[in-house]
């Protein structure tokens, strides 16, 4: 655009997160309000390195607030980690004339971000997960809505569970992080989590189902981590062989989770962090995140946001056992 007005470009990347949409319409409406122009980026940085622009106004982000997904699409690029790929998106940016970059997405997506700050662009994270791995914030936006998601799965399936007096196994999401279930463990009330940041013990896994059958439960939920080192279906099988009382029934959540109407808090979150993110432009700072911090968003270093691994607190993996009995 060459109207001489300071350019923002906006994409989403990774795996998208319920509540992408509320974030783009955010940024969107406060750099319009404040005389700025807006373009999209679709399908994330392979839209970047292919020149896939397009330009929003506030009407292009009507409608988007309660949708789930990113209406500007998102991917897994393999070619931006790569300097060639890098250099290539910064091309497609300065003949589109556009001024700095606002990267909505997981830890993946903010490490493309860094990459480009270290090369000169003034670059904005904001955390979008339903994985809650991104160090820097108390929580990433999509992460609401998928432990609701999650509840509401569980919920229904410890009914059946109950009336059949069965051990059910839960798969969720979480390829490397196993805050998803362990939440769950708390939130739905389950007998045991598995998750990738603790070995699983298969005699306590067994221990603990046989011992919720002799006192007396009418049901055993196991919420297993997709990255944790036990397979969901081994683990049933497994539970099945030792005749510990339950027999078993499995289901494996698996997409759903990452789909639906963002929730009150991610529509909230991801609200503030759109405006946040356009703010910070205009107070002349970049290569930064936006992280919720205490009640307010603050901004992080990018750099410091992926030199640091965000770790599950284990309490709550404590809690889960302590308020099963
Ligand atoms: O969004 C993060 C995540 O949900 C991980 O927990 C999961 O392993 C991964 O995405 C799967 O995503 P996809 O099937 O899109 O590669």
């Amino acid at each position: 655009m060459k109207d001489g007005k300071f350019t923002i470009g906006i994409l989403t990347s990774g795996g998208d997160a319920p509540g992408m949409n509320a974030a783009i319409r955010a940024a969107v409406r406060t750099a319009l309000a404040n005389d700025m122009n807006v373009v999209g980026v679709l399908h994330g940085y392979d839209g970047l390195i292919n020149g896939e622009f397009k330009a929003l106004g506030a009407r292009d982000v009507g409608g988007i607030l309660q949708r789930g997904g990113t209406i500007l699409q998102t991917s897994r690029c393999k070619r931006f980690p790569e300097s060639s790929g890098q250099r290539e998106a910064i091309r497609k940016m300065n003949e589109a004339d556009m001024d700095a970059l606002i990267v909505i997405g997981g830890e993946g997506s903010l490490t493309g971000a860094q990459a480009l700050t270290q090369k000169g662009i003034k670059t904005i994270g904001i955390p979008a997960s339903i994985d809650n791995d991104i160090w820097g914030t108390n929580i990433a936006i999509g992460t609401d809505t998928a432990m609701n998601t999650i509840m509401d799965a569980v919920d229904k399936l410890r009914d059946t569970a109950s009336s059949h007096q069965r051990a059910f196994l839960i798969e969720t999401m979480g390829r490397n992080s196993g805050y998803l279930a362990m939440m769950a463990g708390i939130i739905c009330g389950a007998e045991i989590v598995l998750i990738p940041e603790k070995p699983a013990d298969q005699q306590e896994i067994a221990a603990a189902v046989e011992d919720a059958y002799k006192r007396g439960k009418t049901h055993a939920i196991i919420i297993n981590a997709e990255g944790s080192d036990i397979r969901t279906t081994e683990l049933a099988a497994m539970i099945d062989e030792m005749d510990l009382g339950f027999k078993t029934r499995m289901t494996i959540l698996g997409h759903i989770q990452r789909g639906g109407s963002p929730t009150a808090y991610d529509r909230l979150l991801a609200s503030r962090m759109g405006v946040k993110a356009v703010e910070a432009l205009m107070d002349g700072v970049h290569g930064v995140m936006t992280g919720l911090k205490g009640r307010g968003v603050d901004y992080v270093p990018l750099a410091d946001v992926i030199n640091n691994k965000r770790k599950v607190n284990m309490e709550y993996y404590r809690m889960v056992k302590v308020l099963a009995r």
